[in-house]
């Protein structure tokens, strides 16, 4: 909970506030629990505890036209491990390692100024275009049908977002009809005369970008978007009515207009549109640990607020269905942001510049651990969600130009939950000791979200401890699971909080423990490091 009031009993301990409830200090094994195990986190698995069946499409990602994250990214025409159309095969093969199911593609702020047209077609003729959002100069070397081609090869599909900042309806419905439309019309059959014989299919398409932020090329009004968005999709349906349209909601919680945005465009747009966005970064600028991981608590809220507003404006239009939330930019990004004011104001309109290179660190890892657990703890309304971005641009993959691709250290949850969190979300009625920070209070010491792959019978346990001093053991009572035993247990832990990667040295990367689990009885004992993100998978 983001700090208004403090309420409740506390009491002091070193370094954390503790607030202690007498009735939750009696364990799942009957004892009770003496003042040095003040911490404490349980948990109860069972089947018909459902949040809901995850859409895999939670595990989405971003690639934009910005800084390295195409050019130089995914696209090195000349790098040795570059295929026979140019892309980096190093980088697919991590991308294919994560398994992302889809990639939102190609903004971002850069589609607010996309001219569609200038991306297709003999790759010589197109044209150089100066890039409005990042101040870059775009070669239009990758376009459209490059990139459908390299999502193919990563085993993605295309989220396609179209530019309602200094376009609207008519180059939304072209650039459609280019993708999706067989053949025998203008736009179609312009795709196969540009070598593309078969339809893309995209069917998840983005009404613009962020058009509540004044720093957006063609920023709107609630009203002016609402009224545009709802005309635009209105008119793609016409062409596909089983596309899945997004909608943008608020740039951040902090926007001036948040949360009235939201309510104000469904009420214009609501009929026309499947998903409402919602983007988040965090950082640590107060170089304050505890509060840094509290901040999943303000994700957490944000949905919380957005499913109300979704369901108010339902109500109000005394409308049938819901509109699911796509949480379509989430990440750490911070590190990077001097350097990229600097390049972008005192050295314009190059291609491919360094910017928003942010150099994770393991506390960032840990962020995005519980940023992912906060999303599975919400599946049942979250259906989409993208990682921003994927490759050299706050991603969890970077790539050295004349040497390897490698793992930033978010690399490692994001692989976790997109390889071991499919199937059902189990809400884990956690009982945890709480602490409060500078901007947080009753931040639960340990976040945790189960899922159960019904296909395969088998369970993962996601949690992070995030106490900062101490070890907390996690208690698990198993009940329909029944027969099950400890497959593994995967930790990232890492005595220096700011330790990162680099193509040189992996310094965080996760191990399997073997020392942490007892299981007895169907209930499960498992001590979480501090500060540590821990995958507990369970089988028969
Ligand atoms: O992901 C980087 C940028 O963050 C995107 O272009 C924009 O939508 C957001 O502000």
């Amino acid at each position: 909970m983001r700090k208004t009031k403090k309420i409740g009993l506390t009491f002091l301990f070193p370094g954390n506030i503790i607030k202690s409830n007498p009735v939750e200090r009696i364990s799942f094994f009957g004892r009770m629990e003496s003042p040095m195990e003040q911490k404490y986190a349980r948990i109860t698995l069972d089947k018909d505890f459902q949040i809901s069946r995850i859409d895999k499409r939670i595990y989405g990602s971003f690639i934009e036209h910005l800084g390295r994250a195409v050019y130089g990214g995914i696209y090195q025409p000349g790098h040795p491990s570059a295929d026979e159309e140019g892309f980096r095969k190093d980088v697919l093969d991590l991308v294919r390692e994560i398994g992302v199911p889809i990639v939102r593609y190609p903004g971002g702020n850069f589609v607010s100024n996309f001219y569609w047209e200038d991306s297709v077609g003999p790759v010589a003729e197109r044209p150089r275009r100066l890039e409005l959002a990042w101040r870059s100069t775009e070669p239009n070397l990758v376009g459209v049908n490059e990139f459908a081609s390299w999502s193919k090869k990563a085993g993605s599909q295309v989220m396609m977002a179209v530019n309602l900042g200094t376009r609207g309806i008519e180059a939304a419905c072209n650039l459609l009809e280019y993708c999706n439309h067989p053949a025998g019309t203008k736009y179609s059959d312009l795709r196969i005369s540009h070598g593309v014989k078969d339809p893309h299919n995209i069917k998840v398409w983005c009404l613009g970008n962020e058009m509540d932020g004044p720093w957006q090329t063609g920023h709107k009004t609630a009203q002016e978007y609402g009224r545009l968005a709802d005309e635009t999709g209105k008119a793609m349906k016409q062409i596909d009515p089983s596309l899945e349209l997004v909608v943008c909601g608020s740039s951040n919680t902090n926007m001036p207009t948040y949360p009235q945005w939201e309510a104000t465009v469904l009420e214009e747009a609501y009929d026309s549109v499947d998903f409402v966005s919602l983007h988040t970064y965090y950082g640590n600028r107060f170089h304050d640990t505890a509060n840094f991981l509290a901040q999943s608590d303000d994700m957490d809220h944000f949905i919380k607020t957005i499913i109300s507003t979704c369901d108010f404006v339902k109500a109000k239009r005394r409308a049938k269905k819901d509109i699911m939330l796509s949480f379509d930019e989430w990440n750490v990004w911070f590190h990077a942001n001097e350097a990229d004011d600097d390049t972008m104001k005192n050295r314009p309109w190059s291609v491919a510049p360094h910017l928003l290179e942010d150099h994770y660190d393991f506390e960032d890892a840990l962020l995005v651990g519980l940023m992912l657990i906060t999303l599975l703890k919400h599946s049942d309304r979250v259906r989409m969600a993208c990682l921003a971005q994927l490759v050299n641009v706050i991603a969890p993959i970077m790539t050295e130009e004349n040497g390897p691709a490698w793992k930033q250290t978010i690399f490692y949850p994001y692989l976790h939950a997109s390889k071991y969190g499919r199937g059902i979300a189990l809400n884990p009625a956690l009982r945890s000791s709480k602490h409060d920070t500078r901007d947080f209070t009753d931040v639960t010491d340990v976040e945790t979200v189960a899922v159960w792959d019904d296909q395969k019978d088998q369970v993962t346990i996601f949690a992070v401890n995030r106490d900062l001093e101490e070890d907390i053991t996690l208690e698990a009572d198993l009940r329909s699971f029944a027969g099950y035993r400890v497959l593994e247990h995967i930790v990232l832990e890492n005595g220096d909080m700011n330790a990162t990667n680099s193509a040189e040295s992996q310094n965080v990367v996760p191990k399997v423990v073997s020392d942490r689990d007892q299981l007895q009885d169907g209930l499960l004992q498992s001590r979480l490091g501090k500060a540590s993100w821990n995958v507990i998978r369970l089988g028969k």
